[in-house]
């Protein structure tokens, strides 16, 4: 056998730790006194560079990429060996980027995840050994005091392309990087982590690179532990910790979230990020109508995770202006893949049943499942939002009968991508004439119709869960109050002036860190308001600018790890 010394004798010499070290390596940026002090003199090339240097050329090698999965695997090496850099970049072109670092590129990563997996950034809690969760944690040698925000996710439900078991580790990798880049949570301070119950994905269980538990997901009993264990543990060792939960099946993320809401200082995106997003297109249409809260009426088309999560904070903020719960419901109707919600249809989930509209109440309507024409007709909703997937949902007819119910009504086709929207903006506004007050889940281009430039707002909920993170991590709020979501959604309406006509409803997405600032402020001050805060500031503003972190290299942590 050949020996450990004479191997090493025939390679390369190794690698110096610090240039792995992605925390502290700053590759040709060291100086040559640093280099020296680190003794890596003569392993990086003469040239001694800015951060905008590196930045340009790792920018540069980024175009050369073929395609968006190459730029997102090129970004992953980035972030492997300069945890700074990779952030730079991010932040110097972070509308270019968003959409490789997450949606939609980070679905296709996932699809490929086993097969292309190198390294890793996460924590990996496995159901069938949750004795190891502790001392999981325990690994990354962090203290009670170490961690601003852990985002955690099982991966039932990824961005529309359903369950992807351990690959799905990467969605909760990448909402960590928009938080730091769009709201400078500090990423030394951040933790990603998967919780492996199975899958019920074939395609998965039957490849043999799959990483994760080859088993059906473990639901009921054992599901429910296990995920009162994550809680547990996480805001036991970490309690300072926001504790964000993305991607999960609608019915859990929903049980997760009432049974917890108050114990625990959680946050679920695509219940309650979402749902503020919309919030927050609504008190922008509200301010062009004049209407308010307990006078809508609201029709969700595809009443599944997001759907019903908008239903809900919408409930919310119309009993906030007056109505009772009852009222507030009555001016609710979800449609489903079987028509219109109705309390005599059979296994309804239970986040639709809340919802469900008493039969007698829609008899004469039709003879068998109920359609979206059909509601609108007798509804004439003021707000009629498509979460549904369903591409062309929206037809001529459908839009035209919403413009014919109300003057002005908002029009949320959030399905995405472009091949799931229920309708796109170039033709819902001529079909309206103009008169649909319109967001949707997509980037799009302007609707020029009679003279007028239609800006129509991504409802992208990078615009609020950022800022939301920083504004609760700033206040120290032991838990994420209705207040708190609405004082967000509040403050992304706010950047808007929706006074000329054709204005978009939503701020852009280019100008992100500037916004979750004003997001995180009027969070704060809302948990301060709500008696949740536990920590106090005579400058809140100077704060919330205090604590976000700045890709710079740092002068004192030569030496230090993360
Ligand atoms: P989901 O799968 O939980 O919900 C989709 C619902 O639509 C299901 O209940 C399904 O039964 C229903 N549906 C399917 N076909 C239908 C039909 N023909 N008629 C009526 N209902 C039908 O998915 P989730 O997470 O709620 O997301 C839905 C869509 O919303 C996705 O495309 C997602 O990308 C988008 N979305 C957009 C956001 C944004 O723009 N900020 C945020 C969250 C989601």
């Amino acid at each position: 056998m050949q020996s450990a010394h004479r191997r090493r004798d025939n390679t390369m010499p190794v690698k110096p730790s610090v240039l792995q070290d992605r925390y502290r390596n700053r590759g040709t940026a060291f100086t040559l006194e640093e280099r020296a002090r680190l003794g890596i003199t003569g392993r990086l090339p003469a040239s001694v560079e800015s951060l905008d240097q590196q930045a340009g050329r790792a920018y540069a090698q980024l175009q050369d990429q073929p395609s968006n999965l190459h730029k997102y695997i090129y970004l992953n090496q980035v972030h492997d060996r300069n945890q700074v850099l990779y952030y730079k970049l991010l932040g110097d072109h972070l509308n270019e980027l968003l959409p490789v670092v997450y949606d939609p590129t980070v679905g296709e990563a996932i699809e490929k995840w086993s097969v292309d997996y190198r390294d890793s950034r996460a924590v990996y809690l496995s159901i069938n050994r949750p004795e190891d969760m502790k001392a999981s944690f325990q690994s990354l040698g962090l203290g009670p005091d170490d961690v601003d925000l852990i985002v955690v996710s099982d991966a039932q439900e990824i961005l529309g392309i359903g369950d992807w078991g351990v690959n799905g580790t990467d969605i909760s990798i990448g909402k960590l990087a928009v938080y730091t880049a769009a709201a400078g949570i500090d990423p030394n301070r951040v933790i990603a982590v998967n919780l492996d119950v199975g899958t019920d994905n074939e395609q998965l269980l039957n490849n043999p690179t799959y990483l994760g538990n080859r088993h059906a997901r473990i639901t009921g009993r054992r599901y429910d532990d296990f995920v009162a264990l994550y809680l547990k543990t996480a805001s036991e060792l970490f309690p300072s910790a926001f504790l964000h939960f993305e991607d999960f099946g609608p019915s859990n993320a929903r049980r997760i979230l009432v049974e917890n809401a108050d114990k625990y200082r959680i946050f679920n995106d695509d219940m309650q990020g979402t749902g503020a997003i919309v919030m927050a297109s609504a008190f922008s249409a509200l301010k062009v109508t004049g209407g308010r809260w307990a006078e809508q009426r609201l029709v969700v088309f595809g009443a599944g995770t997001a759907g019903t999560g908008m239903a809900d904070q919408i409930h919310a903020a119309m009993v906030r202006d007056g109505a009772t719960p009852d009222e507030a419901k009555n001016n609710i109707w979800l449609i489903d893949i079987h028509g219109l919600v109705t309390d005599d249809m059979r296994d309804l989930p239970d986040y639709q049943q809340a919802y469900a509209r008493p039969r007698s109440e829609v008899e004469g309507w039709s003879d068998g499942e109920i359609d979206l024409l059909t509601t609108l007709q007798h509804v004439k909703p003021t707000i009629l939002i498509g979460t549904s997937t369903v591409h062309g949902a929206f037809t001529e007819e459908v839009v035209r009968t919403l413009a014919a119910g109300v003057e002005r009504p908002l029009l949320l086709p959030l399905s995405n991508p472009t091949s799931r929207i229920e309708v796109m903006p170039s033709d819902a506004v001529p079909w309206s004439e103009g008169r649909v007050l319109m967001a949707v889940g997509i980037p799009v281009e302007p609707v020029q119709y009679n003279g007028v430039s239609y800006e129509i707002g991504q409802a992208n909920n990078a615009l609020l869960y950022p800022g939301l993170g920083l504004g609760t991590i700033v206040s120290g709020a032991t838990h994420v109050t209705d207040n708190m979501l609405l004082a967000a959604a509040e403050a992304v309406a706010g950047q808007v002036d929706v006074s000329e006509r054709g204005a978009s409803l939503l701020p852009p997405v280019a100008n992100l860190r500037a916004s979750s600032a004003t997001v995180a402020v009027a969070v704060a001050k809302a948990a301060a308001q709500d008696g949740v805060a536990t920590k106090s500031y005579d400058n809140l503003i100077q704060a919330v600018q205090d604590a976000m972190w700045d890709p710079v290299y740092p002068a004192d942590n030569l030496e230090d790890g993360r």
